[in-house]
């Protein structure tokens, strides 16, 4: 399988990792294994410079990963041909506390919102930012038909949603171009949404992979099991592994195009 892959039938080319940016913009109401503190910009942006030279063109944000959106706008400056930038609607951090709203009036505003932020005219991948209650989003809120319109506007390119139920995420499969979903070795109970975007040739984006660093034992290298358990499956188009610290951008990598490599032919040795 190769490194660059096609999201869905998006016509969008995804580096098979992309870079989750939680921990540029948000330190509170996180749950990492490790304390950590937002990078500053020279390292923000060496830690950018990496992911490019390393192949990396999908960064994922969200306007409730705090300051997130605003440094990329900043960061992204003069590079922004180089990126796939992956944002959400639905959820804000404000004060410490998420706040929810998936109505289309809100889904508009939100989204010239992070327009202005990233300081972009088009966003490639709008998600709606799941509060849980992925059916009621999908059947009742018409959230995604307000994704669906400003993707004719031309102010998307491809739009979907981070869910986090098997129901929600098949429904999201159904309805739209993208799903995110949750898939790691210690939480595998999504696999029927990934088989229903392989089957659907729906864009399929892993986040959690590495269980946000709480893998427990037992795995070996927990870092290459993983990316084998993700890139197992012919319906994953990327997995967004959410690092800050450069050797495990590196680690996580490696691990990536280690699984992607096809196995030796019998007898090589
Ligand atoms: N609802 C949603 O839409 C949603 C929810 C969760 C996540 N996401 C997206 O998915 C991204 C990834 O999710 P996540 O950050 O929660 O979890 P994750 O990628 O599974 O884990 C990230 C954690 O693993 C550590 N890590 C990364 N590579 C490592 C390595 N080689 N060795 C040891 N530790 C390593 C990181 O620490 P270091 O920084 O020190 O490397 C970080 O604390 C997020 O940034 C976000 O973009 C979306």
């Amino acid at each position: 399988m190769s490194w660059m892959r096609a999201l869905g039938s998006t016509g969008l080319a995804v580096s098979a990792l992309g870079l989750g940016t939680v921990k540029l913009g948000r330190d509170q109401g996180v749950n990492y294994a490790a304390g950590f503190q937002l990078p500053d910009e020279r390292s923000a942006a060496a830690l950018l410079k990496l992911a490019r030279d390393l192949g990396i063109n999908l960064i994922d944000t969200a306007p409730a990963y705090g300051l997130s959106e605003e440094r990329l706008g900043g960061l992204l400056a003069g590079q922004r041909g180089d990126w796939l930038i992956c944002s959400k609607v639905g959820e804000e951090f404000e004060g410490g506390r998420s706040r929810f709203d998936f109505s289309p009036e809100y889904t508009r505003r939100s989204l010239e919102n992070s327009l202005r932020r990233l300081r972009t005219e088009v966003i490639d991948i709008v998600l709606v930012h799941s509060d849980g209650d992925d059916l009621r989003i999908i059947e009742e809120l018409g959230t995604l038909q307000a994704l669906e319109q400003c993707k004719r506007e031309g102010l998307i390119r491809a739009f979907g949603m981070s869910t986090k139920t098997v129901a929600g995420g098949l429904a999201a499969a159904a309805a739209s171009d993208v799903v995110m979903l949750t898939y790691n070795l210690e939480r595998r109970e999504e696999l029927p949404v990934l088989d229903a975007c392989a089957s659907l040739n729906k864009g399929a984006l892993i986040k959690k992979v590495l269980a946000g660093g709480h893998l427990a034992g037992g795995y070996g290298d927990p870092v290459q099991a993983s990316m084998d358990l993700v890139f197992a499956h012919p319906g994953t188009s990327a997995a967004v592994v959410g690092t800050i610290t450069a050797d495990h951008l590196h680690a996580d990598v490696e691990a990536a195009r280690r699984a992607l490599k096809p196995p030796p032919p019998p007898g090589s040795g």
